[in-house]
This record gives structure tokens, sequence and C-alpha cells, in this order.
């Protein structure tokens, strides 16, 4: 009775110009292993429920893409939003389709872009989490321990009094993306966890969590028919009304029943060039060349992705980002990634 619903719905826009609305991260090779992130989620998550329980959330313009690097689903294992509504609309709408099929069912949620480095470990602290709400009325999130700052994710915050021998503790505050001033003081008291992304709980708890903080949404996909086809004009009558909040500013921010568990599988949500660098193969100097032939000189610290029958030459680089995906060239210093949002809205209204 074990589900796994990975959200691919996102624009992964820090990843310009490799990544594009038309062609976010997850659909892409990005870490130059073959596959798409997307994909080795997807295998990722094969040895912990069969195939037919694993279902892909994402938009209609992205519908083709996934059963093509997916063909192990069928295409009702894909479920299509008609817009983009964030995550909490995105899980209801799973939960939905699952609850028709398997209401006793648990769930894993996952991101569709991240890297996982061990994956035996991962492995195991699923095992272990799905255990632990199979038994427990629980919304548990996998915690990563910090090593920097991050306003881009999620904090959480275990009460003092839990042993720390425990790897599943209680959870008494999740702060979404806190300020950078917020941040710094949660990261440095030593208190806090990252939120990976990754959720476990069953159908029961989610759908009671629902009905507690997030009841329009649930009450809008109540009457949907996911059996024996999914109505199109209903789905995009239900996310016209819908409102757009993650799940974690509409759930684990206010749930009083979150558990984290603790992971040290080697984790990365790979959400920037700076990222994707610190997990990739380095030369001597410090450079990683994800793709394309590159002649580097007096270059050091650089991340390198050039189109696979391109030549790059760089000379006198240091901790430089020089990516060209075809029809549009980046080139910006590694500190300066955070501006990548900003330069794809100016593209937007500048061409
Ligand atoms: N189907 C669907 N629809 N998927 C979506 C949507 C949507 O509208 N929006 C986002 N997703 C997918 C993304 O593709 C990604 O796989 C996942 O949901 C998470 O969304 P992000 O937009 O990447 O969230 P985030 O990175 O800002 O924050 C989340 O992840 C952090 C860890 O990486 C939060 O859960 C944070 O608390 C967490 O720390
Ligand atoms: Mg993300």
């Amino acid at each position: 009775n074990t589900f796994c619903v990975i959200m691919a719905g996102g624009i992964g826009s820090r990843f310009w110009p490799l990544s594009k609305t038309e062609t976010p991260k997850q659909f892409l090779d990005i870490l130059g292993t073959g596959k798409s992130l997307l994909r080795q989620t997807f295998e990722r998550f094969a040895p912990i429920c069969p195939a037919e329980n694993i279902i892909v959330v994402t938009s209609g313009d992205y519908n083709k893409m996934v059963l093509e690097q997916l063909p192990e689903l069928t295409p009702e294992q894909v479920l299509t939003e008609p817009f983009r509504r964030n995550t909490a609309p995105c899980i209801a709408f799973a939960n939905k389709w699952i609850e028709e099929r398997n209401p006793d069912a648990n769930i894993v949620v996952t991101p569709a872009d991240h890297l996982i480095i061990n994956e035996s470990e991962f492995h195991k602290a699923i095992n272990l989490g799905l255990d632990f709400v199979e038994t427990n009325d629980a919304l548990l999130t996998l915690g990563i321990k910090p090593h920097r700052p991050e306003t881009g994710y999620g904090y959480i915050q275990t009460g003092k009094d839990e042993a720390n021998n425990e790897s599943i503790k209680k959870v008494k505050t999740f702060t979404e993306k806190p300020n950078a001033e917020l941040a710094k003081v949660f990261f440095e008291s030593g208190e806090f966890f990252w939120n990976s992304g990754i959720f476990l709980w069953s159908l029961k708890a989610i759908n009671s969590s629902f009905e507690s903080h997030l009841k329009e949404v649930k009450q809008l996909f109540d009457p949907l028919k996911t059996k024996p086809a999914i109505e199109e004009k209903e789905i995009t009558d239900i996310y016209a009304e819908c409102k757009n909040i993650s799940i974690d500013y509409g759930i684990m921010e206010k749930a009083d029943n979150v558990y984290v568990e603790t992971v040290n599988f080697g984790w990365s949500d790979l959400g920037t060039w700076s990222s994707l660098y610190e997990y990739s193969a380095q030369d001597k100097e410090g450079n990683a060349v994800i793709n394309g032939k590159t002649l580097l000189y007096d270059t050091e610290g650089s991340i390198v992705n050039v189109p696979e029958d391109k030549i790059a030459v760089v000379q006198g680089l240091s901790d430089y980002i020089v990516v060209d995906s075809g029809d549009a060239l980046l080139i910006c210093p590694k500190e300066n990634e955070q501006q990548i949002r900003q330069f794809t809205n100016d593209i937007k209204t500048e061409f």
C-alpha cells in the first residue's frame, strides 16, 4: 500500500540558460549521467514501491516529456495540471487519485529534481519513515543538517528535550524560507534542520491536515472522479478556482503533528549552478566540465557546460559559470548567480 508522488511541475528558473520554461531542470541530464533528474528520481523509488503505484504530477506542457522519459508509466499515472498552483494543490490532486485506488495508502511525496548520493542509505531512511507513518498520525519530513544560512529552504526546529539518538523527532516549529537574518539565527543556533522537501504520511493523515488547514483546496478536489479518466473540463474548473500555495506554507508551518527524520544520505536540491558545481567531478584546478569539448587555460573554480558538439576555449576566469545552451550563453561569476532569476525576467521584457 505504498504510493509515491513525484512532483514535476516546477520551472527551475535559476538553472537558466539550460533550464527553460519549455524544459525545466527535472527533465534535463543536468549531472551528465545520461539520465534526467526525473528519470533518476523514478529509478530511486522503483525498489520502494511497484511501478503502478508511482505517479507524476506535472503541467500540461510537460506531460509528453514525462511519458517519454518514464515509459514504464501508463498515461493515467501522469496527472496533468492545467495551471501551476504550487505544491499544495498538486498534493491534493494526487491524494484524490490515490484515495480512489487505495484508501489505506501510505505516501512518499518527492521533488523530481534533487540529487541523492547514497541510494542504499536513502532506501533505509524511506523504509524507516514508512514504518513510522503507518502507525502514527504524523506528517513526516526528511531533515538535513544545514551547512550554510540558506534562505531558500524550510527550517525545522526540534524540541530541546527530544532524545538526540532518536532519528525521528517531534517538530516544534517549521519556518518556510526565512529571511536572511532569521536564517542566520536558525543556522547558528544548531537547533534546526533543513526541510528536504521529501514528505511521508498516510493518506488519512494528510487528508485530515487538509481538512484542518486547507479545507478550501481539498473541497475543490473532493467531487473529482479520476476513474476511468479525468475530465479535462472538470480539472480545469478546479484549478481555475484553486489558490496558489505550497504545502510548506499551507500545511507544514501550521500542523501540530509534524515530525522530522534526520537523514544523512548526501542531498542537494541542485538549486543553482554552484550547488551542481559542488557535487560534480573537478579537475585539479577545481574546474567542473559538465558537457562539451573544452580547453581551459589559467582558469580555476569554474563550471563549464556547452553542447556536445561545441568547442569551448576559456582563458583567465576564476570562479565563473560558463553555460551555452545552443541559443543562449551565460557568463557570470558564481557568487552572483542569485541574479539569474533577474536575468531571465529581463530577457522576457527585452526580447
Ligand atoms: N506538479 C507540480 N505543480 N509540481 C510543482 C509545482 C506545481 O505547481 N510547483 C513546484 N513543483 C515541484 C517542483 O518541480 C519541485 O520538484 C518540487 O515541486 C518542489 O518545488 P520547488 O519550487 O522546487 O520548491 P522549493 O525548492 O522552493 O522549496 C521546497 O523544497 C525545499 C528543498 O529543496 C520546500 O519544500 C522547502 O521547504 C524545502 O527546503
Ligand atoms: Mg526546489
